[in-house]
Order: C-alpha cells, then structure tokens, then sequence
C-alpha cells in the first residue's frame, strides 16, 4: 500500500498564515500538522508516501525533506492549482501505479491513529473504504448515507438538506478503481473534481464502498478556532518534561515541557504547556494549553490558550489568550493592568496593544 497525502489547496479559512505558510505546516503542539500525518501513516506499515504540494512546495519540501528522517520515503507531486481532491488522485497516477493506497487530507489531525481503520480495509477488500463521523451540522461536508452493515448507498457532497449526520473526514482507503472513477466524472459547479462525485460513481457502477465511524478525536485544521482547539486536545496528553533552564524565581506546575535551550526567568507556567527550544521567558505567565514555538522571547507577558510560532515575541502584554501568534510576530504592550485580548496576528507582524 502507499499514500498519497493532500497538502496543496488555498487554505483561504486560515488566512493571514496561509499567506506566507502552508496551513499543514502549523504546528499542533510544536509539531506541523504534516509531521502529525506522516506518523499515522507510518503507523500502518505504509513508508511510500507521495505529498501532493501546491504554490507553498519550497516550504514543505525544506521541513520535510526525503521524509528519511521520519522512516518514510517521500515524493512531491506538484499541482498547478487546487482542482479538487479527486484531480490529485489523477496527478499521482504515475507515483500510484496499480497499488492500494491511503489518501489524506494534510491539514486532518487524528491523534489517535488510523490503524484500525487500516486492519478492516485489508481484511474486507472493498473497492473503497471512507471513515465518517457524526457531526451536529452535516452541510459543509461530503455526506455518507449508509446501510446497517456499513456499505454506503449514496455520497452526497455538501447537500443543502442532509439524509444522513455522517460526514467524511479526511482519511480515504482505495484500490485502483479508483483511477477510473476520478477519469469518468466532470467536475462541480465550483468547477472541483470531487472525491465524493468519484466515491458516488464507484457506488452507481455496483462496487462495494464501505464507511467506518471513527470513534477518536478528529479535527479538520482549516481555522484558527481549530487549530488552537487540536492544540489543546493534544497538549493533554504531554508529560512533565524539563530539559532547559528554570531559575530558582520561577514556578512550574503541572505538565510542563521546556525543550532543550529554553530559559524560564522569573516566570508561572501552568501546564499542559510546551516551550520550544531556544526560547526565554522573562517575568511572565505562561499557560494553561499554550504552546510556545523556538526562539520566542516573552517578556512581562501573560498567555494562556495560545500558540506563539518560531521566532515570536510578546513583551509588557498581560492579557492574551485564544491567540495565535505566527512567525516572527512581535507584540508589544503598555505594562498596564491585565486585561483580555484574542491576537490573530500574521507572520513577521507587528502589533502594538494600547492602554
Ligand atoms: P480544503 O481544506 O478543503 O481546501 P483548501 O486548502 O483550499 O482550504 P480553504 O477551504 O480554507 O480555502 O482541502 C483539504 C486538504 O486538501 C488541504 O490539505 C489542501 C488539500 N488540497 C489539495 O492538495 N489540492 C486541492 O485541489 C484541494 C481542493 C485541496
């Protein structure tokens, strides 16, 4: 089996990062999404992996390299511009070949792995296999009506009045009929090759589909709102680790990371936190579910429910929470009294927060 993993796209629900970073490059607990990926894939015994890489190719490339790295062999397969999740199948046909293969959306996060969902597609053998999970308000999704014994009748791509609350998430099993379904449809009226037109047509032509509910936590990593909820979900299960330095003025609580190269001075961090090496925090408040990028320095600031990315500073700003700092941002503030602020700021941006 390979794998073929979506990390092209425009990312415009995550815009102003998606300006200057690819979406699958945010870090989830200071780990990019994409590297996230790459692990449940290797997971399944799968080392064959092709990235499906768009107008942000350079970056992914450089932080991922030939993937040996991380035990997998990688190959980038450009795409000119996002045409739809069943056009990359068609572009990756020469790195497929007639092999079974995982298809992944890049920006999916499924802490909990794809291995069982793996097991059944290699014991049932279906043409296809999807996994579905219940959601409150099916619409924006492509939606799998499915019979008692998890064959699916009928994928409908956003419908305006759902028949089922099953929603595709971003993982797909196929086998190489596949290649002809995503050949034999046209596109959408939003002008896409939809993975669901080309599900439907392996279903109309009489071959078996099957759908498993995931039961685990998943999260599409399209917004802001998102992110910062995976990167709490994930920062739960981080254990207590401290490799850097913490003077004898400050106090750490709970599961706190502070990587090799971090210096804590005169600071509170509550955890579940995790502090990126080369960073250093001074006279501030760190925490809880915040993780802290490299190379950041805090100074006189307070964060809490946040992401600082590599590079970022916040100096005499008490208040920020819910916020998503990007590479390079530079925060500065008053020193007055605490009060709340959300901080959605870009990539090397400077904001300054009045009194
Ligand atoms: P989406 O998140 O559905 O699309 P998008 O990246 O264009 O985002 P937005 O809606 O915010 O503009 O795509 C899911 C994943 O598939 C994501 O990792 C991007 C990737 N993708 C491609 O690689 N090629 C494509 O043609 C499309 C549509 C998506």
């Amino acid at each position: 089996m390979k794998a073929l993993v979506l990390a092209g796209g425009t990312g415009s629900r995550l815009r102003p990062f998606s300006y200057s970073m690819p979406k699958q490059l945010i870090p989830i607990a200071n780990k990019p999404v994409l590297e996230h990926v790459l692990d449940n894939i290797r997971d399944i015994g799968v080392t064959e992996i092709g990235i499906i890489v768009g107008n942000h190719a350079t970056e992914i490339a450089d932080a991922l390299g030939d993937g040996s790295h991380l035990g997998v062999a990688i190959t980038y397969i450009p795409q000119e511009r996002p045409a739809g999740l069943a056009q990359t199948v068609q572009l990756a046909r020469g790195f497929l070949g007639d092999d079974d293969f995982v298809m992944y959306l890049g920006d999916n996060m499924l802490p909990e792995g794809i291995r069982e969902a793996a097991a059944e597609f290699r014991a049932l053998q279906p043409a296809a296999q999807v996994l579905v999970a219940q959601v409150a308000d099916p619409r924006a999704f492509g939606v799998a009506e499915v019979d008692a014994h998890g064959v699916v009748e009928r994928l409908v791509e956003k419908p305006p009045v759902p028949r089922s609350n099953l929603a595709l998430i971003g993982v797909y099993f196929f086998t190489p009929a596949i290649h002809e379904a995503v050949d034999a449809i046209e596109p959408s009226a939003r002008g896409e090759l939809e993975i669901t037109d080309a599900i439907q047509w392996l279903v109309t032509d009489g071959r078996t589909v099957r759908a498993q509910e995931y039961a685990g936590y998943w999260k599409d990593t399209g917004k802001v709102e998102d992110v910062l909820e995976c990167n709490r979900m994930l920062l739960d299960a981080v254990a207590r680790s401290v490799e850097g330095e913490v003077d004898e003025d400050s106090v750490l609580i709970g599961p706190v990371v502070v990587e090799p190269g971090a210096r804590i001075v005169n600071s509170f961090v509550v955890g579940p936190v995790v502090i990126g090496a080369g960073t250093v925090l001074h006279d501030s408040h760190v925490g809880p579910y915040t993780s802290i990028g490299r190379d950041c320095v805090l100074t006189d600031a307070h964060l809490d429910r946040s992401i600082a990315l590599d590079g970022s500073t916040v100096s005499g700003v008490r208040g920020l929470r819910g916020s998503l700092l990007g590479r390079s941002a530079a925060v500065t503030g008053a020193r007055l009294e605490e009060r709340h602020h959300r901080l959605v700021v870009g990539d090397h941006t400077r904001v300054e927060v009045a009194a």
